[in-house]
């Protein structure tokens, strides 16, 4: 197994840092609930958090999805495994998740978060893989890095759940 560093350490800092920026002047004023896609999104959600000041008035909350193929659906299905605990009904929710690769994910957790009704949701993402989307109507408001290729680990992102404590985020050739 090789790792080629594609982001590093002092990258990272510097686009969660503009990330968290942009958030705060989008909801300055107002409030929100940061919802932490478990587990991979860990390390960006406390990243991001702490880089939304406080002209806004955040809450967090954490959910973890699961799902298991079907043969009906090449999307397979998805599930909580934890869910939120907050009401989001009328409030606005800003999901934030590690990868967005084929959006199936985000699209089942948009739709379910929709249902109760909140004001606005907008999605978070460490890494936007665009080109191998296959729900097209997912689109990532604040993207980190765009990614056309390739498995990543580190930065809370693992494979086999190893690697998620490396600082960087890595490509990993399997061999
Ligand atoms: P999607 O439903 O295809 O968008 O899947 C997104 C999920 O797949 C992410 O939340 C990650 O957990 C996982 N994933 C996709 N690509 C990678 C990768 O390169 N490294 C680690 N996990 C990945
Ligand atoms: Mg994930």
């Amino acid at each position: 197994m090789e790792f080629q560093e594609i982001f590093s350490d002092q990258e990272i800092g510097s686009r969660v840092r503009e990330l968290g920026r942009k958030i705060s002047e989008d909801y300055r004023g107002d409030s929100v609930v940061a919802v932490c896609v478990l587990k991979g999104a860990f390390v960006f959600f406390s990243d991001l958090v702490r880089h939304i000041d406080d002209q806004v008035d955040l809450q967090v909350d954490f959910v973890r999805l699961a799902s298991y193929s079907d043969q009906t659906s090449r999307s397979g299905r998805m599930v909580f495994s934890k869910d939120m605990e907050i009401d989001i009904k009328d409030r606005n929710v800003l999901i934030i998740e590690d990868i967005v690769d084929t959006g199936h994910s985000m699209q089942y957790l948009r739709k379910v978060l929709a249902a109760r009704g909140p004001k606005s949701i907008r999605i978070a993402a460490m890494v936007d893989k665009t080109e191998r989307r296959e729900v097209h109507d997912v689109t990532v408001d604040y993207p980190g890095f765009a990614l056309s290729e390739g498995f990543i680990v580190g930065y809370g992102l693992d494979y086999a759940e190893r690697y998620r404590n490396r600082a960087g985020i890595f490509d990993l050739k399997m061999d």
